[in-house]
């Protein structure tokens, strides 16, 4: 047959040629568009968004009109409100958010219009209004008013203040901004590969995007997180980390938030994350979770390691859940703000996929 091996998970296959992020998984690099993540780690989400869709970092001029851009398309009309009050989560805000941007497209003026301004222009609206959506979904689910954005605060303390009413504290604001960046691009990851295919078929940018978060919902891609802040609480104390994770794997049951399919060594992204959450905890001034989280962490390299001769590391989701805990970010809405972050990488994958298209069409081995 002239059809090759079956490769199962498409593990190793090239697929495309990108611009937009570059990953070393055996030296643990991760670069977005050359340049490497510790570096944009420490820059602002609103640059680290602008380079992945327009491919330059911004000069100083640029980034304030793109600044105000995200600030103009920031709110969100009363029909949306209307939409999120009948179409709230049970368990998960995504399943509310996937309805939102659905709705976004029927009100965007620019919807069939697939030129490259008008696809910047949509790229632009969504990602200024995900965390406005989402915060607005889990007020509406309160019973309460949602917050209009504070113009004055940056793109993750604007989510954190919209959630809360409250302004967040600096830490907090550097720990959730860091949490965009390090989240905004992955190369091809499941929701990735899925929003290409989708985009591939010359489908408009919305429906690509819906493509995307619906693929991120999976507990064994973004959903991992919610995973995460659920095992921080079921473990509790560091004291009970080695036997949940005996008891997981003896079940062969999987530990969210470890592993990966391209990295063999640790996440460069699992670092700053730690990092920054170690920060936070002594903030807060309880350690606990992040603890027990380092506890898991130790357990599952010496198992991985004693058991299988190979260790295993933390992915991007493991500390960011720790984070996530001490922001006070309920757990049903993890999965949705970890898609305010990929929304750039997502859109900046359209365009690329749009510029140099060809239907994606793999084959089946039949048996
Ligand atoms: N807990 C327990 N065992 C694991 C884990 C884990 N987290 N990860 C891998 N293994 C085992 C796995 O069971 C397999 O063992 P065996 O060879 O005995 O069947 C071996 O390690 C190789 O793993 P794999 O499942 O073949 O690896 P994969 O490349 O197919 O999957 C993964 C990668 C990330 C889906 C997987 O590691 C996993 O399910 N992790 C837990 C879920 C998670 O944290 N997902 C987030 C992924 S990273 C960021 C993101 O996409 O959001």
């Amino acid at each position: 047959s002239y059809l090759q091996e079956t490769k199962k998970g498409l593990e190793g296959i090239v697929a495309l040629d990108t611009s937009i992020s570059f990953i070393d998984g055996m030296q643990g690099i991760l670069k977005y568009r050359g340049i490497d993540i510790e570096h944009l780690a420490e820059m602002s989400y609103e640059t680290i968004s602008y380079l992945l869709i327009n491919g330059i970092l911004p000069g100083e001029q640029e980034l304030a009109a793109y600044s105000n851009r995200l600030k103009s398309e920031r709110r969100i009309n009363g029909e949306m409100i209307d939409i999120m009050r009948v179409c709230n989560y049970g368990t998960e805000a995504l399943d509310s958010l996937r309805t939102a941007i659905s709705c976004t497209a029927h009100m965007d003026h620019e919807n069939d219009n697939n030129s490259l301004d008008a696809n910047k222009n949509k790229a632009v609206r969504l990602i200024a209004k995900l965390p406005t959506m989402i915060a607005a979904l889990y007020r509406c689910k309160s019973g309460d008013f949602p917050f209009q954005p504070d113009e004055t605060l940056s793109h993750g303390a604007n989510f954190l203040y919209m959630l809360r009413g409250e302004a967040p504290s600096a830490i907090e604001a550097e720990a959730i901004e860091k949490d965009f960046i390090l989240s905004a691009e992955h190369e091809l990851n499941p929701s990735t590969f899925a929003l290409r295919i989708a985009a591939s078929t010359l489908a408009d940018v919305y429906s690509a995007i819906i493509t995307g978060l619906c693929t991120l919902k999976g507990p064994l891609h973004g959903g991992a997180r919610r995973g995460v802040m659920e095992m921080l609480d079921e473990v509790a104390v560091p004291e009970n980390a080695n036997n949940y994770v005996l008891y997981k794997l003896s079940r062969k049951e999987k530990i969210m938030g470890f592993g990966h399919r391209v990295y063999r060594t640790y996440d460069p992204r699992s670092r700053i994350f730690k990092d920054m959450a170690k920060r936070v905890a002594k903030e807060n001034g309880d350690p606990t979770w992040y603890e027990v989280a380092e506890s898991l962490e130790h357990v599952m390299y010496r198992e991985f390691l004693d058991v299988r001769g190979r260790p295993i590391y933390p992915n991007v989701d493991f500390y960011s859940a720790v984070i996530y805990k001490y922001l006070r970010i309920p757990p049903e809405l993890a999965t949705s703000v970890f898609a305010i972050g990929r929304v750039s990488g997502w859109t900046a994958h359209c365009f690329e996929q749009y510029a140099d298209n060809r239907v994606i069409r793999p084959r089946a081995h039949y048996i």
